[in-house]
């Protein structure tokens, strides 16, 4: 067979066609990234704030979405794009920008563990006692330039006490003045409730929401793109308004339900040698074990209920 025949497919990924089909399923539960205006436009966003001048008053943005909507995949793309590494004699690393997890417990020490691991300096180097110092993370920070500190999971914030997160936001103010660095925070809707308390932070925040998909171009579009980077060597008639009906209403419109719906189905596709993806493969209840969103699952059996 040669690979003209898998014509359905972009020619980058025609090859991978032609693998067994141990190799292409392992190839389909890789991570890959599919663009989307969205998600385009999310990243200009965070480019901006990575551009701008350091200054005393740095533009900080807070990016929030639905759980699954694929914030974290966002910010990983984001810190790539914009990781330098400088060979001289040795090799020495800038990290302009860091992603770090929000710890469960507030407070600075913890916050500046987390962020040094985030930077992969090793406690050992840095915490004489137990705790990371202010002037190690300051100079930490300063040594790798870092210009944009990215805070994932910032809800987790909101499980604090109302003074510790009081103090939190304390925190942040003073690694954004000391620091002049760009703050991003990440997290579900309700993270727009951990800034109300700090008016000063909270009007140096823009807000940027990551919508669910709804039935449309754009996500007809998304769907497509991730199909053809499967390798299946069948057309899959997947761009009809029920099939997009079926994957926005059972996840509620959540990427990860549309990515791992779509996944499953492609790998059964694999081992039953249908080799595509439709609307009844769709249907199978094993494509859809653990992904349908509590409300959209009610609302789709309403609908059929009507039908
Ligand atoms: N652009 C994309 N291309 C391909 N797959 C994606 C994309 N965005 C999201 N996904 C899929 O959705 C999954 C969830 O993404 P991610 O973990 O980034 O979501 P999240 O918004 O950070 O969720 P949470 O709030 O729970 O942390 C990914 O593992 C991936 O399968
Ligand atoms: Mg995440």
């Amino acid at each position: 067979m040669g690979t003209v025949e898998w014509s359905h497919l972009p020619e980058d990924v025609r090859p991978l066609a032609t693998l067994d089909s141990e190799q292409r399923i392992a190839h389909i539960r890789a991570k890959r990234w599919v663009d989307y205006p969205h998600a385009a436009r999310t990243l200009r966003r965070l480019e901006e704030i990575y551009v701008q001048p350091r200054s005393e008053r740095m533009e900080n943005l807070l990016l929030i979405g639905q759980s699954g909507m694929g914030k974290t995949m966002l910010v990983r793309k984001f810190e790539r794009y914009s990781s330098v590494v400088l060979k001289g004699t040795g090799t020495f690393r800038l990290q302009p920008v860091v992603v770090m997890l929000m710890p469960h417990d507030p407070t600075a020490p913890r916050f500046f563990l987390q962020l040094l691991k985030a930077v992969g300096v090793p406690p050992m180097d840095t915490f004489e006692g137990s705790a990371p110092r202010e002037t190690t993370v300051l100079r930490v920070m300063k040594d790798l330039q870092t210009k944009v500190i990215v805070i994932d999971e910032l809800n987790s914030v909101l499980a604090a006490s109302p003074r510790q997160q009081r103090q939190f936001l304390q925190l942040l103010r003073w690694l954004s003045n000391e620091l002049r660095v760009a703050l991003v925070g990440v997290g579900v809707p309700e993270t727009r409730h951990a800034l109300l308390s700090d008016d000063q932070l909270r009007s140096r925040f823009m807000h940027l929401e990551l919508p669910t998909w709804e039935e449309g171009a754009d996500f007809k579009r998304f769907v497509t793109h991730l199909i053809w980077s499967l390798p299946l060597r069948a057309p899959s008639p997947i761009d009809s308004a029920r099939v997009m009906q079926l994957l926005v209403g059972r996840t509620g419109g959540i990427t990860l339900g549309v990515c791992k719906a779509i996944e499953r189905a492609a790998i059964a596709a694999i081992r039953s040698g249908s080799e595509r993806v439709d609307y009844s493969g769709l249907q199978d209840h094993d494509v859809w074990d653990g992904l349908e969103a509590p409300v959209a699952a009610g609302r789709s059996r309403q609908q059929d209920g009507r039908r």
